[in-house]
């Protein structure tokens, strides 16, 4: 499965695929896979922002086939660590109000509900800001 694919399941509104070759080819070191065998099985997209204090978590999506086992976890435990050897010492994301898996996820690793943005997603739902203190 590809990246792409692997967006198309997780997402309703996926990322175009030109989005996920410009981050890929422009910040590649912030585009992490997770493979196991030859099969890729997650991946997620980080940016660093704002004068290089803030990373901020584009996108992560696990296949659902492959939920509960760890994948996600170690996603994000990888992107923080590469947050926090940039010195960023803050992570952001945007979520789903909706999405109550990934928040209930976020939680877990950390994470707190910031505020909302109102109409964030292209079919108008709100999206929660969290955010975690990297250092
Ligand atoms: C959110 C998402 C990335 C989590 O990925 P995941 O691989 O299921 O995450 P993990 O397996 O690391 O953790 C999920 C839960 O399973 C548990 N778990 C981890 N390994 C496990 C194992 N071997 N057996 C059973 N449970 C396990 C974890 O403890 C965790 O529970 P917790 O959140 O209560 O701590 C995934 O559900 C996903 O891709 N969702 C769709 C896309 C999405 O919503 N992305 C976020 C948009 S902002």
């Amino acid at each position: 499965m590809s990246v792409y694919e692997l967006e198309s399941r997780c997402f309703k509104d996926p990322y175009p695929i030109s989005v996920l070759v410009f981050y890929a080819a422009t910040f590649p070191d912030l585009f992490l896979v997770a493979e196991e065998g030859n099969r890729i099985v997650g991946y997620v997209i980080g940016l660093i922002e704002q004068q290089g204090r803030v990373g901020h978590i584009i996108s992560i999506c696990v296949d659902p086939d492959m939920w509960g086992r760890g994948y996600g976890s170690m996603l994000m435990d990888s992107i923080e660590d590469i947050f926090r050897r940039r010195r960023a010492c803050r992570s952001i994301l945007e979520v789903r109000v909706s999405n109550t898996r990934a928040i209930s996820f976020y939680e877990g690793r950390g994470y707190r509900i910031d505020g909302v943005i109102k109409g964030y997603y292209l079919d108008n739902e709100d999206a929660y800001i969290m955010s975690k203190r990297l250092c």
